[in-house]
């Protein structure tokens, strides 16, 4: 398992009307719901949707940072995921092809931007998350994007949302994907563009993915055709294992294990 940091979140709402969702939310996750305002780390339900606000610290980073997924604008919104081509090293690394959509089982979701994109390209995805705070950013996103009449298609019949460990959900699988998509938090101090404050705050929910190896090993042993690893430039093999190949980009490379190889 991850080693969590264990932050004291509480989950409260903006305005009176959102309370009651404040509340439901709280129980849920068993996080505390104070009746006035609370000081980050909290959840906090917004007329925008559920966000996260925590102190990051760092000399980049005075006051309150915030993390709010959203699939209809926003840097990895709708207009940015229509655009995107089955030539970009993501739709290449996870075997799409002209008339081939595989299917995927996105281990790691995060903000479930990788997951949107190869939705958005024909795929069908499940997005797997095992933080029940990021799951609970991500089920909200999803249910916002249900109501917007472009993007409700996309997630009501391409995209599936799972809360749980993916090592877990693999080794019980009975209709294996064709591709596992597996992108573990980058390691400390890397430089690379993903490591934004987004990632950043969801490393202080979430901590290191220290097991992604062994996530790795049970992927190799459940995918039907590939499993592709997100690295840092210059990281470290996922487990020490060689790739059937690599996909690389100015900052991270997609190592890919394809099953006709193993
Ligand atoms: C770097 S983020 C993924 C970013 C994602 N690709 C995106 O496009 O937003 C890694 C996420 O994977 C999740 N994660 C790591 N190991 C996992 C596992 N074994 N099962 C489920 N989720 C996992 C972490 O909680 C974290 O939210």
């Amino acid at each position: 398992m991850a080693e969590a940091p264990t932050l004291p979140l509480s989950c409260t709402a903006s305005s009176a009307a959102l309370l009651q969702k404040a509340a439901t939310l709280a129980k849920k996750l068993q996080i505390p719901c104070p009746p006035g305002p609370a000081a980050p780390p909290q959840l906090v339900y917004t007329e925008r949707g559920l966000e996260l606000r925590l102190q990051l610290g760092g000399p980049d980073t005075v006051g309150t940072s915030v993390l709010h997924i959203d699939f209809i604008g926003g840097r990895s919104g709708y207009r940015h995921a229509r655009n995107c081509t089955i030539n970009q090293p993501l739709a290449r690394a996870v075997g799409i092809r002209p008339g081939v959509r595989p299917t995927v089982f996105d281990a790691t979701a995060g903000m479930g931007a990788d997951a949107f994109v190869l939705a958005c390209l024909g795929c069908r995805v499940t997005m797997n998350e095992r933080s029940p705070v990021v799951g609970a950013l991500l089920a909200d996103a999803i249910d916002r994007a249900l109501q917007d009449p472009d993007i409700a298609p996309i997630f009501r019949d391409l995209i599936r949302l799972v809360i749980g460990d993916a090592q877990a959900a693999l080794r019980t699988m009975s209709d294996p994907p064709d591709t596992i998509y597996i992108d573990p938090m980058y390691p400390h101090g890397g430089t690379s563009a993903l490591n934004s404050k987004e990632m950043r705050i969801i490393r202080a929910i979430v901590g290191d993915d220290v097991d992604g190896g062994e996530l790795l090993a049970q992927a190799l042993l459940t995918a039907a055709q590939r499993v592709v690893v997100k690295r840092p430039k210059g990281a470290p093999l996922l487990g020490e294992r060689p790739p059937s190949h690599q996909v690389l980009m100015k900052n991270s490379r997609f190592d890919v294990y394809l099953r006709r190889h193993l």
